[in-house]
């Protein structure tokens, strides 16, 4: 099992990440839980097998437990959600000394995490992912939140977790597309700050992806939490550093957001396209050398990405853009690499250049 340690300004919480956890649960979580009552919050689309060994595995150590179902997939982020979690929650007259554990994707730690930061101006939560998205990323960083008036994430809160169990072994369950999608993530924390990581990647892509050995997962993804956690700690509110973190998200979300309605693009895939825009705005400039450019288009390349997106007008993608709330004051900020491992945030991108980039990268195949 490893540990991670996350300071936070208000609070200091473990991350603990380990094949099996779920079955011999930690002394952290079971310590965590004693006396407590909990309700644990999942979707419906998440195996049962999952939630019953979360929940044998609490019960006898919590004063009460509960399971609270939501919808499953980003509809389910809205208000109609936390209200139902709300009322859920004051019936079974929950108060700051019980603790609710999300259990699910990003969806659900995102929904749960709001509602433990409203409910009583804050009750305790543990995450626990299930997706190698949210294993990989959404688990720590205290970025919780619903969607609201057609804005993504429009109303939420930093509220972090008071522990988080990552076990692989969940990720199993997945099918093929939202493991790949998930470790686009670890790609990108690996650019981000973690070279080793992505020699690492590089070596193992073949075994992560095929998923026989979901141990090979456990050290990626204790590395690129590092590499977050190391982010978030330097500025928990997204003031500035944090916003390394959106590498490869702001033409991502733009490709999302065309697609959405018709024929919708994963998070990763559409991350793993933004990456290899980002790496060739940066080549263009001279800041990213040939060398590690070809590494990065490789490794994302072995992800098959998918491909519908490069019918998408260029002009219309790069217009997409600054509906992203990443535009501030006018500003478009873009992180490009500088080598793998270092990231630069800039906000000097033109048009011409990104609509360059993105022609460059539809050229390309895997
Ligand atoms: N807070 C953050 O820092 C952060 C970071 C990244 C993404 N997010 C959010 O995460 C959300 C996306 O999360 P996601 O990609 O994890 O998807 P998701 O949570 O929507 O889950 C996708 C589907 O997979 C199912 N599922 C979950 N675990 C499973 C398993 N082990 N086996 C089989 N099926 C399983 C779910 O029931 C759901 O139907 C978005 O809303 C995004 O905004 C948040
Ligand atoms: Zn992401």
């Amino acid at each position: 099992m490893r540990r991670l340690t996350i300071q936070c300004l208000r609070q200091t919480y473990e991350v603990l990440i380990g094949l099996g956890l779920l079955d011999q649960p930690p002394k952290a979580l079971l310590d965590f839980m004693a006396g407590r009552g909990t309700a644990i919050v999942t979707d419906r689309g998440l195996p049962l097998d999952h939630v019953e060994r979360v929940y044998k595995a609490l019960k006898a150590q919590c004063k009460m437990a509960t399971v609270l179902h939501i919808k499953k997939g980003e509809q389910a982020k809205d208000m109609n959600t936390v209200l139902e979690l709300a009322q859920e929650l004051a019936r079974l007259r929950f108060d700051r000394a019980d603790a609710m554990v999300a259990l699910g994707g990003g969806t659900v730690l995102d929904i749960a995490g709001f509602v433990s930061a409203i409910y009583m101006r804050g009750i305790p939560y543990v995450n626990i992912p299930t997706t190698a998205l949210a294993q990989a990323d959404a688990c720590i960083g205290g970025k919780v939140g619903i969607n609201f008036g057609g804005g993504k994430n429009l109303l939420g809160s930093f509220y972090h977790p008071s522990l988080v169990m990552v076990d692989p072994s969940l990720v199993q369950t997945q099918t093929m597309d939202d493991l790949r999608s998930g470790l686009a993530e670890v790609v990108k924390a690996a650019i981000i700050g973690d070279k080793g990581l992505f020699a690492m990647l590089e070596h193992n892509a073949g075994a992560l992806l095929s998923l026989k050995d979901p141990a090979a997962l456990e050290d990626p993804l204790y590395r690129a939490l590092k590499v977050k956690a190391m982010v978030v700690q330097e500025d928990e509110i997204e003031a500035g550093p944090r916003m390394k973190l959106n590498l490869g998200h702001t033409i991502g979300h733009a490709l999302e957001l065309l697609l959405k309605e018709k024929n919708p693009l994963a998070h990763g895939d559409a991350v793993a396209v933004g990456m290899m825009v980002a790496s060739e705005i940066a080549l263009n400039r001279g800041w990213l050398c040939p060398g590690d450019y070809t590494r990065i288009m490789d490794l994302l390349h072995l992800l098959a990405p998918a491909e519908h997106w490069k019918d998408l007008d260029s002009q219309a993608v790069v217009t997409a853009t600054g509906l992203d709330k990443k535009r501030r004051a006018g500003v478009l900020h873009v992180v490009l690499p500088l080598e793998i491992g270092h990231v630069k945030v800039v906000s000097d991108v033109t048009e011409q250049e990104l609509i360059r980039a993105i022609e460059r990268v539809k050229g390309h195949g895997p």
